[in-house]
């Protein structure tokens, strides 16, 4: 059975920056306020790009990287809850956009979880036989936010980052994961939910397409369910935190990362953060992490560092993957 290994890692976010005060000229916040429950000071916001744009920008990086042409890949897995559109998908406009042309390419919907649910699916693509692949998590969750409610315009940016796979015979990628729905939890934390709206039904559900969040319950959630998620992965890998090189978690705010790592008795400098650039980025956040980690020689794609991923937010998702990378 054919291992995977990470080749290439690369990011891409909009230029345009705007900073705790830019937000605080247009709702009643404050720096303050934001950085000290949250960790984040700016976020980058689209102008005109869309996901799929960010997305193939991360696609052509990787391209350029390795040097391979993009009729090489097999498929393209773009993790998203903000796509252009739900058809076609975003893994389409990509894979056109980059002229991947032999390449099947889906979306995976898991929020926050979606780039380690979207990597977990693409390491049994190419134990599977399939020998090249993208998974990009990407998303524009400024067109998704109400921008009036400063409870959650404050939290989230846009921006995309991904990984190049291919089969590799060297060793395992994921040497344990565990992922995890409640799907009972899930109107904690809701966004662009679509109408009934037909001639046959009498039921119009009228339901806010923005973001809705439930902050409170969704911080312990991320509390409580994910360091257990993270412990069980790390014993069906059979590591102590210790074995472990870098935490690399869902970036959602610096309070909840405090948290875990007292919970699981580690390093809390192993658990590496940029929340402060770029704030929630939803399915994006790790894979920017990565790609971060990467140029600044952090983590290198050598074989020889452990790192868990852990992605945590809206089904509800969670789940963890401990790799060598
Ligand atoms: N600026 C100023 N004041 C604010 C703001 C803001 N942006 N937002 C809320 N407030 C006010 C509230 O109105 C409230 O005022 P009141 O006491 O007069 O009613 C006060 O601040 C406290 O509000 P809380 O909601 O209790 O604040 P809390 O300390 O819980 O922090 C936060 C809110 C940061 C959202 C927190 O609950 C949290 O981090 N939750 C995790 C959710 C998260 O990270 N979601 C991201 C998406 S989900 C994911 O990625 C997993």
């Amino acid at each position: 059975m054919p291992f995977a290994k990470i080749k290439a890692v690369a990011h891409s976010v909009p230029e345009q920056v705007v900073t705790n005060d830019d937000l605080a000229k247009i709702m009643d916040t404050s720096d303050e306020w934001i950085y000290s429950r949250t960790g984040i000071k700016r976020r980058h916001i689209s102008i005109d790009e869309n996901t799929s744009d960010l997305a193939a920008q991360v696609g052509q990086k990787l391209l350029e990287q390795t040097g391979y042409e993009a009729d090489t890949l097999d498929f393209i897995i773009v993790a998203t809850i903000t796509p252009d559109s739900t058809m076609p998908s975003t893994a389409a406009l990509v894979q056109s956009k980059i002229g991947a042309n032999r390449a099947f390419a889906y979306d995976l919907a898991a929020a926050c979880s979606g780039f380690v649910f979207a990597l977990s699916t693409a390491e049994k693509l190419i134990a599977g036989g399939y020998k090249r692949g993208m998974v990009i998590g990407a998303e524009v969750f400024s067109k998704s936010i109400d921008w009036t409610d400063r409870t959650t315009a404050v939290l989230f940016g846009d921006g995309a980052g991904g990984v190049l796979l291919e089969a590799d015979d060297s060793q395992p990628l994921v040497i344990a994961e565990k992922l995890e729905s409640d799907g009972s939890r899930g109107g904690s934390l809701t966004v662009n939910q679509l109408e009934l709206n037909s001639p046959f039904s009498d039921i119009i559900e009228k339901e806010k397409t923005s973001l809705q969040m439930d902050g409170r319950a969704i911080f312990d959630f991320a509390v409580r369910d994910v360091p257990k998620n993270i412990k069980a992965t790390l014993e069906l890998a059979d590591y102590e935190v210790d074995d472990i090189d870098y935490f690399m978690l869902h970036q959602a705010n610096s309070r909840i990362l405090d948290k875990m790592a007292k919970k699981l008795g580690a390093d809390r400098e192993k658990f590496l953060q940029n929340m402060e650039e770029y704030g929630n980025t939803s399915a994006a956040t790790i894979p920017i992490l990565l790609s971060e980690a990467v140029e600044s020689g952090k983590v290198r794609l050598d074989g020889s560092q452990k790192l868990v991923l852990t992605g945590f937010g809206g089904g509800l998702t969670w789940g963890s993957l401990v790799i060598h990378i």
